[in-house]
Formats: structure tokens, C-alpha cells, sequence
């Protein structure tokens, strides 16, 4: 069975693109058959991926009626379905949620974007309160200067929550936001960004690393 991965947050500007992109890529490096269902209207995945240098399968699912049946149709062939969605609350991204395996929620060292996460980690939890699978779901610390104090605070606000939170942050990178720009997978030290955030999702279990027989 393919594994969903929604990334998900309200505060728009968190780094759900960029966090999908780079694990996507590296997903999809690895051998894995990946695919990547863009449900913003904004298509900064979708336009990443339609990129040339990018070689991962994409498609826009802008209807929120459709999520569910274009993911039972996918789950037959792909190994791992990434899900974007947009910098809102909406009935596309409860449905991200409920559908998904595993819920990444980027937050930047901002108040905002701590809000926003939190209030999206909540949605999570009510969702899979209700439902039969357990949706696991990690906050990851995105774009972060290492020596602000915000930093701190933002940290703490999530370890006082009991929220789970990743350790490994995806740092700040230009490489990063080429990589959105021009396509293709993260190179130099946007790739090794990646790859710290990659490796803590594999040690936790968090994501499936076996490609289907
Ligand atoms: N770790 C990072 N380092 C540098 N720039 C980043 C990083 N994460 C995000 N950005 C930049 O922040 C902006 C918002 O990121 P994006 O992934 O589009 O957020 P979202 O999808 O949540 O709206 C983009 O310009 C992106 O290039
Ligand atoms: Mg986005």
C-alpha cells in the first residue's frame, strides 16, 4: 500500500513547497516510485515539478470531491504519494489530513507560524482521534537562523504543547530556493539540508523506504 505524505500547515509561506520538494526528490532518487498531488492553487509544486531537470510525477487535484478517489486510484501503482496544499484552512486540506499516513507541518521561527502550527497539529489530532489509522504527524522547523532567539522561543512553545516536533531543521538555504526556481533536486547545501531531515524521519519509522514487490 503507497504511503501518503501531506504537508500541511495555514500560515502560508512555512515551507510546505520546499519541504515536499526536497523530500520528494530524494524519495525519488532513492528508487522509490513517487508522485506528487499539488492541491494549491498557487502550483509551486506542480510548476517545480513541471520544470525540465525535474523527473517526478505530478498532477493538480484541485477539487476537493476528487482527493480521495484520484489517491485510491494512485495508491494501486506508487510506492509513495506526496500531497501539497494550500496556506489555509479548507475542506482540501482536512481532507490532506485524513488521508494521509503522515502529516509534516513546516514552521518557520515566527509567532504566526507557530500558531499556525499548532492549530494545524490540533486538526491532526482531531482527525485521528476519529478515524481507524493513526495519522502520525511531526512539526518540522523550517528556514531557521541557529542563533535567534525567537528560535528558542518557537522551540519551546512546541515542547511546552507536547507537540512532536523533529530535531533535524531544514536550515536556511539558498540552494533551496533555487531549487524551487530552476527545478530539479536539491543540490550542495541544500541537499545536505535535506538529507538531516530525511534521516531523522527514516531513524523515527516515519516513512516507508521500501519500494512495493
Ligand atoms: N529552508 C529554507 N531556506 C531558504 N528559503 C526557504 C526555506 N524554506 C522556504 N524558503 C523560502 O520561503 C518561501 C516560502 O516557502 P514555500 O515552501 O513556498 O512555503 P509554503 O509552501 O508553505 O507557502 C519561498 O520563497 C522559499 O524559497
Ligand atoms: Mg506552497
Amino acid at each position: 500500500m503507497a504511503q501518503v505524505i501531506s504537508l500541511v500547515q495555514e500560515k502560508g509561506g512555512a515551507g510546505k513547497s520546499t519541504l515536499l520538494a526536497v523530500l520528494a526528490s530524494l524519495m525519488n532518487d532513492d528508487g522509490l516510485n513517487v508522485i506528487i498531488v499539488d492541491t494549491d492553487p498557487q502550483q509551486t509544486t506542480a510548476k517545480w515539478a513541471d520544470k525540465d531537470g525535474s523527473n517526478i510525477d505530478f498532477l493538480t487535484e484541485l477539487d476537493d470531491t476528487r482527493l480521495t478517489p484520484t489517491l485510491n486510484q494512485l495508491k494501486e501503482t506508487y510506492d509513495v504519494i506526496f500531497i501539497d496544499t494550500a496556506g489555509y484552512s479548507s475542506v482540501m486540506t482536512m481532507y490532506a489530513i485524513s488521508e494521509a499516513d503522515l502529516v509534516l507541518i513546516p514552521s518557520k521561527a515566527s509567532e504566526p507560524d507557530a500558531q499556525g502550527a499548532l492549530k494545524t497539529y490540533q486538526h491532526v489530532k482531531n482527525l485521528s482521534d476519529k478515524q481507524k489509522h493513526s495519522i502520525k504527524a511531526y512539526i518540522v522547523m523550517n528556514d531557521v537562523d541557529k542563533t535567534a532567539r525567537i528560535t528558542d522561543d518557537v522551540r519551546k512553545a512546541f515542547d511546552d504543547n507536547k507537540i512532536p516536533r523533529l530535531n533535524a531543521i531544514l536550515w536556511s538555504r539558498t540552494g533551496l530556493k533555487e531549487m524551487i526556481s530552476e527545478g530539479g533536486a536539491p543540490k550542495g547545501n541544500a541537499l545536505s539540508a535535506a538529507r538531516e531531515v530525511m534521516a531523522e524521519l527514516q531513524i523515527l519509522n516515519a516513512i516507508n523506504t521500501k519500494k512495493r514487490v
